[in-house]
């Protein structure tokens, strides 16, 4: 799948060279374009910004740049989504990861800074979403942890299928179950017995327990909204 960010900081993205989405990118089953928006920008300062009208602290991004932006990626890729990061947008979660992974168009991210983007710019994306309720200073980490949330849905990115349906908002939206390796005793704590035993039913048994225990007493809301597996 294609991923495709309008970013003023493209260099950021080199974050995404390192561990699984790096190996993916270098295998050919993913890739990350950065497009820079300053390529975009207005007159000979390559403008952006400019101030709010009505008055107001802070900057606001212009439309031209982004639309212009927009045109020249989806120009060579009709079939990108077009997303737009930002604090007001939908709430990011796992089961939105899922959807976005049938994307096979790839996905087009603008990833916004100073105040915000003029509010004509909703016009021309398709999504706009947001990863929680806080402000970035720019929506680049944000496009970051939804590219490295959905690539790692994408066959053959996680080398073995079975750990993602294990995991935390996997089968049955419930937070993992605990996790030991060796040693058996560290600084007092015990591994708890069962996984010692070999009898591989009951491990299953007690790790469905374990997550439907810890997930009631951390996120109680995810319990109450389960959809059955
Ligand atoms: N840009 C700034 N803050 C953001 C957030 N919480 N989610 C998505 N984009 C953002």
């Amino acid at each position: 799948m294609e991923f495709h960010v309008i970013t003023l900081f493209p260099e950021m993205f080199a974050a995404l060279d390192s561990g699984l989405i790096g190996r993916a990118r270098q295998q050919g089953l993913i890739a990350i374009h950065a497009h820079n928006l300053r390529d975009h920008g207005l007159g000979n300062y390559r403008q952006v910004d400019d101030t709010p009208y009505g008055g107001g602290s802070g900057m606001v991004m212009r439309p031209e740049p982004i639309a212009a932006a927009i045109d020249a990626v989806t120009a060579e890729r009709p079939g990108l989504l077009k997303i737009l990061m930002t604090p007001q947008g939908e709430r990011f979660d796992q089961p939105l990861a899922r959807e976005l992974a049938g994307h096979a168009g790839g996905l087009l991210f603008i990833a916004g800074r100073y105040e915000g983007v003029d509010d004509r710019i909703h016009e021309l994306v398709d999504r706009e979403l947001s990863i929680g309720d806080y402000v970035l200073s720019g929506g680049e980490l944000a496009a970051m942890v939804v590219i490295e949330a959905v690539a790692r849905l994408l066959p053959g990115v996680v080398g073995n299928p079975e750990s993602l349906a294990e995991e935390s908002f996997g089968d049955g939206n419930l937070l993992e179950y605990p996790h030991y390796t060796r040693p058996e005793e560290f600084r007092g704590m015990r591994v708890p017995e069962i996984l010692l035993s070999g009898d591989h039913g009951k491990i299953r048994a007690w790790r469905a327990a374990e997550a439907l225990r810890r997930t009631a007493r951390r996120r109680p809301e995810l319990v109450a909204n389960r959809r059955k597996p």
